[in-house]
Parts: C-alpha cells; structure tokens; sequence
C-alpha cells in the first residue's frame, strides 16, 4: 500500500501534489518551463505569475524560469498576459470579440518562432488570473493539453462573499473556529492566511468581499472611519492582487453611533453630508473600494422606518455617496417583523420580502443593488424559492446563500449544497414567460440590467482546514464555481472538488463525490419534513426541538395538532403567499394534489393521514424518513471506512470523526421527531419499529 503523506486539509482544493511520474508529467514539464509576462503588469499578472510557479514548482518538482515577452519565446512556454499585453495574446482574444470582463481562453499554440506554447490570455487581468488557476486545475486533473481550447467568461459581475466577523474575533454563525480577520475588538494581523484565502476564494473566481458581520455592532460602526482605515485599507490590500474588491458592512445609524449626529434620517442633509464625507475618505484610502453591504430594519439593526422614510430613501441616500467614486451600495431584503404575536395567524413571515419591495421596483439609483435570499424565510434545509426574484424587474438584484451551514449541520453533519443552490438558480420565475430564472434575473440578463451576481455568507475560520469539517470546503469551492458559471452541474462541481482535494482516483472521486450529491437528503431525512422547517434548538440552531420556536415571536411555525401539520399559504383558505407566484407556479403551490411532496407542508396544513404523491401518508413518511437517515449516515460512515488507505490518514480520520457526531444527532433528530408526531397523532409505525410513546 503506498503511505500517503500527512495533510492538515490547510491547502484546500490547491494543494499542487508532485504527479506520478510518466507520460503525462514529461508532457507537461516541457511545456511549463518557462513562464513569459509582460514586464508592466500590476500585482494581478504576478500574482498569476506566482501561482503557476507553485503550482508546477509542486506538480513537477521544477522551478519554471520567468521571462519577458521579448526574450521567453522561441521555447516552450506558458505565455500569460491581459488584452494589449502581447500580440499573440491579441490575436486570441481577437478570435472572441464577445468575451466579457474577467472572461480568458487557455489555448495551446505554435508561437511566432514555432514553439510549443500554452497561452492563458485575460480580457483583463483578472481574466489572467482566472485562466492561471483553471490551467493549474487541469494539471492537477491531468488534463491533456495539446489540443487545448478553453474560453470562459461570468455573466455575473459580482461574485461576493459575506463574511459575518465580528472585531472581538467570533463570527456570527460561524463553526469552524474564529475569525482569521479580527481578534480582542482589532485587526488581527494575520496577513499570510488572508493571501491564502484570497488564493481560494480567487481560484474559484470570487472577486468581492465584505470583511465584517451585517449585524453591525459599536466597534464595527467605526470602521467607516479614520480611526479603522488605514487597517481595513491593509486588508485591501491582501486581496487586491487577487482580483478581490473589499466591501463594509455599514450600521445606518452610523452617523448618530460614530458621527455623533441626534439623527440618522437619509433626508437630513447633515446625515447625508456625514456619508458623503465618510465615502470620500475612503476613497482617498482606498481607490478600488467595492462598497457597502447593508442589513436595515430587520432583526434589531436600525433603518430608515425610524424616521418614517422607506428603503428607496435609505438606500438612494448611501448609493448617492457612493455614486461619485464607482461604489455600489448592496441592500439586503431580509426584512420582517420578528417580534410577531404566535396567535396572530394572519401574519406570515414568508410574504414580508416582497410585500416590502415589490411597491419600490424601480426606484432605486443604478449602483443599487437588492440582495435577496434564496428562499422567503431564512436558509432552511427546504424552502421555495423566493418569488421576489420574480417581482423586480426594474431593480438590480442579487442571490443570496449560506455557505456556513447554520441550519444545516453546523459543519459537523455532511450536506453539500450545492444541489439546493441549482435549484435556486435554476428555478423558472416565469416572470416574462418560461425560461425567466433566477439566475438570468441575478445576472441582469432577463431585463438588461447592468449589475447583479452572487453572493454567500462564508463558513471559514480559523480552524487549520477552514471549514471544521474536512468535506465542507466542497460548499465554499462550489459556491465559487456555480457564481462564475451557474450552468455546471452540482455532480460535476463535487467530483470536480474531490479530485483537486483528495486525487482523482476513480474509486474516490465517484465514492466521496456520491456522498456529497445524497448528503442533503439524507439531512432532509432526519430533521423537519416536507418542507415546514425549524424545529430545531432555538437560537443555536443545531439538534431538535421540535416545538422550540412555537410559541416564540420569529413567525415560524409548524401548527402541528392532534390532527395534522403544516402552514395554509393558499390564497383559497390560507395567508395568500401563494399569489406572490406567477402562472404555473401559483396553481401548483396552490393545490393539494400538485404541490411538490417535498414543499407540502410549507403550503398546506394536512391531516396525518392526508396521502402523498408517493403513495405514502404524511405519518408513515415522517416515520419512514426518519429511519431512513439515520441508517443512511451509517451507510455514509461504512463508505468512507471503505476509503481508508486511499485518503491520508488525517483528514480520513477527521471525517470520520465528523460522521460519528452526524450519527448522534441524526439519532436524536429521528427519535425526537417520530417520539413526537407518534404522540401527536396517536398513529402506530406500519413497520412497528420503536417508537417513545
Ligand atoms: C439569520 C441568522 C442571523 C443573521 C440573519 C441575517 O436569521 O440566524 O444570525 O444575522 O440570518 O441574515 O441577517
């Protein structure tokens, strides 16, 4: 058996391990050798430049000899550089008039002399580094490469990541340690492991980052200040030679908490001077400042609703400040009344995004752009998809997902979802008739609008492998790969990611990339049903409790009785959400019989013995999931034991690890829930399996 070195999971996706030796690698030395690029490229082209040189240094145990353009060809090379850089790069962009910003080809040709050469051209820099990691991606995959022809571009202009730090170093919903940005209320300095995580996040194509929490506390409303800037400008400057624009999270009432004002009114022309000024100051700090990320009005942070001004005010009024400098101002919709009364059932928390906005589309100044969440609750295991993505189409808009599994295992269970991710994307708003996605809603490109893209809410920290649980950087990667280009498939990106983290044997990939696509429902399996949600530890957010939010004041309930379970949404009999969908989707959420089995009881309040599409009553299936999950993470458990001596031992040990406390939970999740409904409805299990009663 051949001992397989040690790995602390540190180098993610870009580990560069020395290929066996053959055919393949011999190709490849001969033709990466030499490494040729403009001498008058920013830090983007050397950052390019030195990624390729780890990677083939570590791929091919050689040292590839930089040159200019003038002095590389002639020989074999690898040839990078952005339009205007080199005319052969000039003469292969030239072949794609069309080929967006950031967008590359990766070609191999016969350069002016004749030589063997592969040429990584960018529409800009940006694109070079792009076209670098793709290149050092199909090393890794042993890719042939003399016939290569490879073009890429995004149809999404921002490719985002939320960070929820706080400055006293925890993160908000974050599992896999704390923060590698702040520590004890400062910048924590840490500089090397900030360039590696521009690494990653670049190689996937990110290109955007708020680097503080939406929740806003006292420290973090200075760092809009001269106090902070010069250290949030440091950080900058980490990501800056990787294509990645910085963002800050902005309290609205700043101006009052860090200015000093008695208001933060967007109409008060002193409040509107005091973010004008702050912008500038930025701005004179750092030139290429993204903008601002900002959560108004929902969940305790402060808004415009305070001084009787809607969010077309609040957020024209930063947009305006940011206007001059090319900023852009994203505004969150999670907005609800989350002190609602439980007895109330005429509120329904679902319905408040695009009650709110829908009324504003429009409105908003053109460096505005509207940062819905995928679904209309809150990053449940199974929602539908938001239907505001279908309400705006005078509005720049973005999706928003969680990467960090707050409701979904807290990096301890598996669930890769990037499967839930596609559905979103995928999903037909049917907005201008069929083919109206959300994903060509978020790209801009259903109504021509300029701006709009992706953006996750990160599940890194300061953990040595990132995310905690070794298979959980699957959902970082993925998230990058499906902003850059949403038409891969969930299937393609996980053995994708398996072969970069774990090598491309095939017993592996098909093995670990299998147990990522069947994670989510085997999750789905042992905790909430058929799409009702919660009933889960209140605020923690991990492990059941299945009446744990019944009675709260957060709008998220279940309403399970003697009889049956679920929410009435229907328009019919119910809180009307269903008529915030367009035809079809409104008929089929509307009506019993065809609303998908895996949203009923987010629809429909139904009997226990209401039967399912599969044939199944909604008893049996709630029973029969439950057992089903639990036997399933020990299905998981005896795959990956089936893996051992094909993965280092570390990180094969530290999955298991992980699956053994997955096992504990899927067992309290499935006892606590039958133990439950078994209660509740008094309904034995048709298969007599043990139940608490
Ligand atoms: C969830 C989460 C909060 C977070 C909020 C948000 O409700 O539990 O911690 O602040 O989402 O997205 O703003």
């Amino acid at each position: 058996m051949v001992l397989l070195e040690k790995e602390s999971g540190y180098e993610a996706w870009l580990r560069y391990k020395l290929l066996e030796e053959g055919a393949y690698a011999a190709r490849v030395r001969d033709w990466t050798g030499v490494l040729a690029a403009s001498a008058e490229g920013s830090e983007v082209l050397t950052a390019a430049v030195q990624e390729l040189e780890r990677g083939i240094g570590g791929m091919l145990g050689i040292r590839p000899v930089r040159a200019t353009l003038e002095n590389g060809t002639g020989r074999p090379h690898v040839e990078l550089g952005a339009a205007g850089q080199s005319p052969l790069i000039d003469s292969i962009l030239g072949d794609y008039p069309k080929l967006r910003e950031d967008g590359y080809v990766i070609r191999a040709v016969a350069d002016r002399e004749g030589g063997h050469c592969i040429a990584l051209a960018g529409s800009t820099e940006r694109g070079v580094l792009y076209a670098a990691f793709h290149f050092l991606r199909l090393l890794q995959m042993e890719t042939p490469l003399d016939s290569l022809e490879i073009v890429e571009d995004s149809a999404n202009k921002l490719r985002m990541i939320n960070q929820w730090d706080n400055m006293d170093g925890s993160i908000e919903r974050g599992y896999a340690g704390g923060s590698i940005f702040y520590k004890d209320g400062d910048f924590a300095g840490n500089r090397g492991r900030i360039t590696d995580y521009a690494r990653l996040l670049a190689s996937t194509g990110i290109n955007a980052i708020s680097i503080n929490n939406v929740n806003v506390h006292q420290t973090e409303t200075l760092l809009v200040t001269e106090a902070y800037l010069s250290r949030v400008a440091e950080t900058a400057g980490l990501f800056r030679p990787y294509g990645i624009r910085i963002f800050l999270s902005v309290n609205f009432a700043a101006p009052i908490g860090a200015g000093g004002l008695s208001t933060a009114d967007p109409l008060e022309e002193n409040v509107r001077r005091w973010w004008a000024d702050r912008t500038a100051d930025i701005y004179r700090t750092i030139p290429d400042f993204g903008g601002f990320l900002v959560k108004a009005d929902s969940e305790f942070q402060p808004g415009p609703f305070t001084y009787g001004r809607n969010h077309v005010d609040g957020a024209n009024m930063l947009a305006e400040a940011l206007q001059p400098h090319g900023g852009l101002l994203i505004w969150r919709c999670f907005v609800y009344d989350c002190l609602q009364d439980w007895r109330d059932r005429s509120t329904d928390r679902a319905k408040a995004a695009y009650e709110h906005y829908t009324p504003l589309d429009g409105q908003f100044h053109g460096n505005v752009i509207l940062q819905i969440k995928n679904g209309p609750m809150d990053f449940q295991v199974r929602e539908p998809v938001s239907p505001l993505f279908g309400g705006m189409s005078g509005t720049n808009l973005m999706l928003e997902v969680q990467i960090t599994q707050e409701y979904t295992g807290h990096d301890k269970d598996l669930f890769y979802l990037a499967p839930q991710w596609k559905r979103t994307i995928d999903f037909d708003t049917h907005a201008k008739g069929p083919g109206s996605t959300v994903g060509n809603m978020v790209s801009g490109e259903a109504y021509g609008r300029p701006l709009g893209g992706y953006a996750a809410v990160s599940n890194i920290g300061e953990d040595c492998n990132w995310t905690g649980h070794p298979l959980a950087q699957s959902n970082l990667y993925g998230f990058g790969r499906l902003a850059w280009n949403p038409r891969l498939s969930a299937e393609e990106i996980a053995r994708e990611w398996t072969a970069l983290t774990f090598g491309n044997g095939e017993r592996v990939m098909a093995t670990v990339s299998g147990m990522l696509m069947r994670s989510g429902r085997i999750y789905e399996n042992y905790t909430a049903p058929l799409g009702v949600g919660w009933m889960i530890t209140p605020a923690l957010h991990y492990g059941p409790s299945v009446d744990g939010y019944e009675y709260s004041k957060w709008g998220t309930y279940h309403f399970a009785d003697r009889n049956g379970l679920g929410v009435d949404r229907t328009a019919a009999t119910g809180t009307g959400y269903t008529r915030q969908y367009h035809s079809p989707h409104f008929e089929i959420y509307e009506s019993l019989q065809n609303c998908p089995d895996e949203l009923l009881l987010f629809f429909h309040h139904v009997p226990y013995t209401h039967v399912l599409q599969s044939g199944q009553t909604v008893i049996q299936h709630i029973y029969d999931t439950h057992f089903a999950g639990a036997e399933q993470v020990e299905e998981l458990i005896a795959e990956w034991n089936g893996l051992q001596g094909l993965i280092d031992e570390d990180r094969h040990a530290r999955v298991l690890d992980r699956l053994r406390l997955q096992t504990d939970n899927a067992v309290e999740w499935r006892d606590t829930v039958n133990t439950y409904f078994y209660r509740k409805s008094g309904i034995p299990d048709a298969q007599g399996r043990t139940l608490y009663g």
